[in-house]
């Protein structure tokens, strides 16, 4: 590999999927999958198979149907990690098993509970097992920046010795500064004589808003890889965030000499895409990917970027794929230039996806005059989320009043199967999340309700995002819909539908 090129490792769907109240369906970490590849990052940590059932299948499915970029797989130094990780990514046009262990005392006296040697023995012997499975084996030391420098060396070093051709040294409590980080990283190549031999892999978290920062200086100081999730999803504060990074390293190139084989007009509709599905909102002075990231508000920064753009513009936002919400279709347009926006956003429709997605389109356009690459890439989301679906909401009919309580009846169809479901009470959305709870025939809590417009204008696209809870357990659910109350309905079904794959409901 080119010595200038830094590996973009995403751990979005693994590290990023770990952050409180995200729970992806397997189809959803499909879609997510399938737009980092387009972004053109170079491994995609698509999860933990041993965490989870839906985990496992979620891999697999990303495995098995996601290509020209490494699917890679987590596993605790666990033998039994270890096989699960390997049987849910073999079948990968390039699979790569990921492996850990603590190195620092702290963790091994107080979680771990094994001597250094155990440890090192540990890793040792998974490494190898890995290799015996994987050509590709990535091994990490967590909480290396708290471990002692010399016995973290011995266990890279055995852990070279055994196959592992990627190393990762992560700042998992996000407690390093950069200057000495970037020391730690150096300090570990004259430490380990291997590591010249191997990637060296970075992960620092952002627990002190230093992740991006961190990760930078480790690849000043001889890293090859850097794990970054998008938005800077991850556990606690986050991960570094794959787009600061990758933007970093393309704007100061020249300085750094670095690259990356990102596509950076993708990164825009990335960071949409997980927000989306997550309902992590980005917040709106977020470099690259905020709202604000790119819009000038005082009347001298106005002045100047009208009058040349690079006086208060160090990147162009359309580099990063932003300002294209331009008009794409409108109530006139056909089949033909939907097939077209949708080839261009590199959706390539069968003729049957291509009819369904026709008929949605035309119904959002007889209510929407303008139909933007935003709304059109949010509907086509909208579109495979629900072809996975097994209950799907056919029809509603709510009455509310300020003098009256609401009443509703909806009609739900599961596999052909007409359910009907009433209900008289409360407010206009607990009456129609009840409905759908008689029709189902379960008792969800609703823990989380967001709405949010995906453009501007009365007549824009509105998201809703709800969290419900059946059983004791959360699942989220996110529709669209020109009618909110619609939205709200299909969300809360689609969260339904998440509790179904459960089990949760039957
Ligand atoms: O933060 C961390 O150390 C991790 C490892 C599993 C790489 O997430
Ligand atoms: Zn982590």
């Amino acid at each position: 590999m080119d010595p200038h090129r830094v590996i973009i490792f995403d751990t979005t769907l693994r590290d990023g999927e770990q952050s409180p109240g995200i729970s992806l369906n397997s189809f959803e970490k499909l879609e997510i999958a399938e737009q980092l590849a387009r972004l053109g990052v170079d491994v995609i940590e698509a999860g933990f198979p041993i965490s989870s059932p839906g985990d496992f299948e979620g891999v697999e499915k990303i495995a098995r149907s996601v290509s020209g970029v490494t699917v890679c797989a987590l596993a605790r130094a666990i033998e039994n990690d270890v096989r699960t990780a390997w049987d849910a990514i073999k079948e990968a046009e390039r699979p790569r098993i990921h492996t850990f262990i603590s190195t620092s005392d702290i963790h091994l006296k107080h979680q771990l509970r094994k001597s250094r040697e155990e440890v090192l023995e540990t890793a040792r012997r998974m490494v190898a097992l890995a290799v015996s499975l994987c050509d590709d084996v990535e091994f990490s030391a967590m909480d290396a920046t708290r471990s002692d420098p010399d016995y973290l060396a011995a266990v890279l070093q055995a852990a070279i010795d055994e196959g592992a051709c990627t190393i990762n040294i992560p700042d998992t409590v996000g407690y390093a500064i950069p200057s000495e980080f970037g020391d730690f990283v150096r300090e570990q190549f004259k430490k380990v004589p291997g590591l010249k031999d191997v990637a060296v892999s970075v992960h620092c978290h952002n627990d002190l808003g230093l992740a991006v920062a961190n990760s930078l200086a480790a690849v000043e100081n001889g890293a090859s890889q850097v794990e970054c999730a998008i938005n800077g999803l991850g556990e606690r504060a986050g991960n570094a965030s794959l787009e600061e990074i990758v933007m970093i390293l393309e704007t100061r190139k020249r300085t750094l000499g670095r690259a990356t084989g990102v596509k950076t007009v993708e990164i825009a509709r990335t960071s949409r895409l997980v927000s989306q599905l997550t309902g992590y909102d980005v917040q709106p002075n977020k470099a690259i990917v905020g709202k604000n990231a790119f819009a000038h508000e005082s009347g001298i920064h106005q002045d100047g970027v009208l009058k040349e753009r690079t006086t208060y513009e160090i990147m162009n936002a359309a580099s990063v794929g932003r300002g294209q919400s331009d008009l794409v279709l409108g109530k006139h347009s056909g089949r033909h230039a939907l097939k077209a926006a949708m080839e261009e956003l590199g959706y390539n429709l069968s003729e049957e996806d291509l009819n369904q997605a026709f008929v949605h389109f035309k119904k959002v356009a007889d209510k929407k005059k303008q139909i933007t690459a935003v709304d059109l890439e949010h509907l086509v989301s909208e579109e495979i989320r629900e072809l996975t679906d097994i209950y799907e909401l056919k029809s509603y009919e709510v009455s509310s009043s300020s003098e009256f309580v609401p009443t509703c009846q909806v009609i739900i169809e599961k596999e052909g199967e007409k359910l009907l479901g009433k209900s008289f009470s409360g407010g206009s959305m607990e009456s129609i999340f009840k409905a759908i709870d008689d029709a189902v025939g379960t008792k969800g809590k609703l823990k989380d309700y967001q709405v949010r417009s995906v453009t501007e204008g009365k007549d824009s696209l509105g998201e809703v995002r709800v969290v419900v809870e059946v059983q004791g357990k959360a699942y989220a659910g996110t529709a669209l819909s020109i009618d909110v109350v619609e939205a709200s309905a299909k969300a809360y079904v689609r969260a339904l539908n998440n509790a179904y794959r459960a089990g949760a409901v039957t």
